[in-house]
């Protein structure tokens, strides 16, 4: 049985809790809080506490709040030689304090609060700073997910950094997306499919073989005509940058 304890209650830990919650070889004995908070009746059984000087023994405690609070938080635990590990794809493993055993358990995934997501295809990236703890973050990651991986923290930051592309930029770009669509009362919900469909057919072609478009084709009648269209847009910046970069790319002029 691994004991668990989780150090804050936010988007992560709320998701890790409900995922590894349902695992009998897994205690989630204690949630830390540093505000109250209520669970919900479904984990009426784990202890809460606010209080920093009651924090439960564990085999792993799961720090799971805002990057740039991870170091001073985890410097104001009162115990030692603990397995402690947090959540961050792009902070390194020894932002945390170095007077407990070091580690990451990083769910390669968007979490928002009111979303179901299905661990078991979310890539769990773990780190530690020797093996017997790597193997015991390997265990609990793979209670829950098919895909535990040991990444280094210098490659995690990369990590992190791509999927800071492919998910935060792309949904960016729905945003503007649904921005020009509303100045013609148009829903957004008309491109739903195509969006489905671009993330859909990723998974059997490369992104290569994936793009298409005006930028891809070099069509200077359409993006001109698009461009004619961002006249006093914030956006024709944006437009001009990714067509000038797919043009690169697919090595036609503009
Ligand atoms: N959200 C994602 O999609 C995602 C995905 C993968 C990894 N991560 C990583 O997971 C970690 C947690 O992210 P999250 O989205 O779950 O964050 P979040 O929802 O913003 O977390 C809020 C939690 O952090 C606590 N908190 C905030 N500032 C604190 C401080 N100075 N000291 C102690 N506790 C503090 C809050 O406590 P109060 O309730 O008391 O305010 C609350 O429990 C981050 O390292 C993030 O990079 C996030």
């Amino acid at each position: 049985m691994i004991k668990v304890v989780f150090l804050g209650f936010g988007n992560v830990n709320s998701h890790l809790l409900n995922a590894l919650n349902k695992n009998t070889e897994i205690s989630v004995i204690q949630v830390f809080n540093r505000n109250y908070i209520k669970l919900i009746s479904s984990f009426e059984h784990i202890q809460f506490t606010d209080d920093i000087s009651k924090i439960a023994e564990a085999d792993i405690y799961i720090i799971g709040i805002p990057d740039d609070a991870i170091s001073r938080f985890s410097e104001s635990l009162a115990f030692q030689n603990k397995l402690v590990v947090h959540t961050s794809g792009g902070a390194a493993m020894k932002v945390l304090s170095s007077k407990n055993r070091r580690g990451i358990f990083y769910p390669l995934q968007t979490f928002s609060k009111h979303r179901k997501v299905d661990f078991k295809e979310i890539p769990i990236c773990i780190e530690a700073e020797n093996p017997n703890d790597l193997g015991l973050l390997r265990k609990l990651g793979e209670t829950i997910s098919e895909n535990v991986v040991e990444i280094s923290s210098e490659k995690r930051a990369k990590l992190h950094l791509a999927a800071v592309f492919v998910n935060n930029f792309v949904n960016h770009l729905y945003e503007i997306g649904s921005e020009i669509l509303n100045e013609e009362d148009l829903p957004f919900d008309l491109l739903k499919p195509l969006i489905a469909e671009t993330a859909s057919k990723i998974k059997t072609l490369s992104p290569e073989e994936a793009q298409t478009g005006p930028a891809k084709r070099n069509d200077k009648k359409t993006i001109e005509k698009h461009l004619h269209l961002l006249t006093d847009s914030p956006h024709a910046k944006l437009y001009k940058l990714f067509t000038e970069q797919l043009n690169q790319k697919y090595g036609k002029e503009l």
